[in-house]
């Protein structure tokens, strides 16, 4: 409904939104990446501003424009990200994992452009940083909410990373299907609590993250009171 943020639910409330890909140096002129367009993290920002939280959107790499009104802190590699990250959810009440984070960075960064050569060759990755499940050990852990992006055993998956990462939520999308995820625009959502599962059935990413930041601050609430 049109008043639907008439009452500024979150107020005192702090939320860090993670969103974006990752970038990973490969040398001075090449990275690996994911798809992200950002849009869905950006959408959960607005969302909670517009519902009085305070919010902190630390961001990889994208092409779209933060909501006015939240604190961005602009990163590049998932390692930029795990360190503001740990920094800023020390302070914050709720924590939203949307970005899309390199799993893998690059062991030995070249220092100058590699040079094309030899017919094969390899590059040797490391695994990052969790980022969202070392922000689930700090004591005094916020509110914590993850997203899980799969292709197949979504709810399997999904409730694995719930409890691997201790987690209160796991909001889980197929981006195997047209037309959600990634680039899109909409986005089709169910979220993972350890004991109960909601379907967001697909619309734009704008009333999905209305329908998030609610049904999180009514889990939250609930664990807080
Ligand atoms: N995530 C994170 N730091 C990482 C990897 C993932 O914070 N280094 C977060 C994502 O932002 C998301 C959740 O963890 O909220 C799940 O990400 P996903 O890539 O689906 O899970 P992984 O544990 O990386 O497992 P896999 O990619 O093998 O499915
Ligand atoms: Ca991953």
């Amino acid at each position: 409904s049109s008043d639907f943020f008439a009452e500024k639910y979150l107020q005192g409330q702090h939320w860090v939104v993670t969103a974006g890909p990752t970038r990973e140096a490969i040398d001075p002129v090449r990275y690996i990446s994911n798809h992200s367009s950002g849009k869905m993290g950006y959408a959960i920002a607005h969302a909670a501003l517009r519902a009085g939280a305070k919010v902190t959107l630390i961001s990889g790499p994208v092409t779209i424009k933060p909501p006015s009104g939240c604190d961005i802190i602009n990163v590049i590699s998932a390692e930029d990200m795990h360190q503001q990250a740990l920094l800023h959810a020390k302070q914050c009440t709720t924590f939203v994992a949307c970005a899309a984070v390199a799993d893998y960075r690059v062991a030995e960064v070249a220092a100058e452009k590699i040079k094309k050569t030899t017919e094969n060759m390899q590059i040797e990755l490391v695994k990052n940083h969790d980022i969202v499940a070392d922000v689930a050990q700090l004591k005094n852990k916020p509110f914590m909410v993850g997203f899980a992006a799969e292709t197949q055993n979504i709810e399997q998956y999904a409730r694995g990373k719930l409890m691997r990462k201790n987690l209160d939520l796991i909001a889980a999308n197929d981006v195997a299907k047209a037309g959600q995820g990634f680039n899109s625009d909409d986005n089709a959502l169910t979220l993972f609590s350890a004991i109960d599962k909601t379907d967001l059935p697909l619309t734009s990413k704008q009333n999905i993250a209305k329908q998030l930041v609610s049904l999180i601050n009514q889990h939250y609430q609930a664990k807080h009171t």
